[in-house]
């Protein structure tokens, strides 16, 4: 089998975005579980049109940007420092429980693996170095490098150059379905992480290559894809 090169998106693959939640819910009660459904699908929207409009700006900031529109949505008003304790805390998100397992079966069968996330480099090497996940890795791609975020497939282009990679031996692996869809139409495979089954991959044409349910199947399915 010939080693692969992997593309590990970071927030909701590697790490988990609903790690903010508990914090949420002391700040803001029972509404905490739809205010951050709605953060985290501002926080894309906004990255998508940032992309759209070339107005990149660090991914910190879209965050930013996305809890200030959910607080005026909900007519909320946190003061400074329950805004400054909600972004630090997604700075120390947590990892999946299978996040480290699933890196180190991948290493063992010989691929090289790599983060590759729209968020900063810095940010990506604090949040993996928590989890424990960063030394097994053989780098992180950050979408700063290019001043866009995904699915731009200058970003996907980016990462295959930065890890010497044919795009047909390189796979992007996401929990995020917009992030499989724009691998596939750049023309990387892609590994569909399908956590929820209430999860449904849009109908735009860019099937997942492979489907799995959590991480630590993904070494195993890419055997099979490749035998
Ligand atoms: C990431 O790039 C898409 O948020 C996701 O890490």
């Amino acid at each position: 089998m010939k080693p692969q090169i992997i593309a590990l998106d970071v927030y909701g693959t590697l790490i988990d975005t609903s790690g903010v939640l508990s914090l949420l819910q002391e700040l803001i009660g029972e509404q905490a579980q739809k205010f951050s459904d709605l953060w985290r699908s501002k926080q894309l929207e906004y990255s998508f049109r940032r992309g759209l409009m070339n107005q990149y700006v660090d991914f910190s900031i879209v965050t930013k940007e996305a809890l200030v529109y959910s607080c005026q949505v909900f007519k909320i008003e946190l003061d400074a420092d329950a805004i400054n304790r909600l972004l630090h805390q997604y700075r120390i998100l947590p990892s999946f429980d299978d996040a480290q397992q699933g890196v180190e079966l991948l290493k063992q069968s010989g691929h090289s693996v790599y983060a590759y996330s729209n968020g900063s480099r810095k940010a990506i090497t604090e949040l993996l170095t928590q989890a424990e996940v960063l030394p097994l890795l053989d780098g992180v791609v950050s979408m700063e490098d290019v001043k866009t975020f995904k699915p731009n497939p200058i970003g996907y282009q980016h990462f295959c150059q930065s890890a010497n990679a044919d795009p047909q031996n390189a796979w992007l692996v996401s929990g995020n379905n917009f992030d499989v869809i724009g691998a596939k139409s750049y023309g990387m495979q892609a590994a569909w992480l399908r956590r929820s089954n209430q999860s449904v991959i849009d109908p735009m044409g860019f099937d997942p290559t492979i489907t799995i349910s959590t991480l630590t199947d993904l070494s195993n399915a890419l055997d099979q894809y490749l035998s």
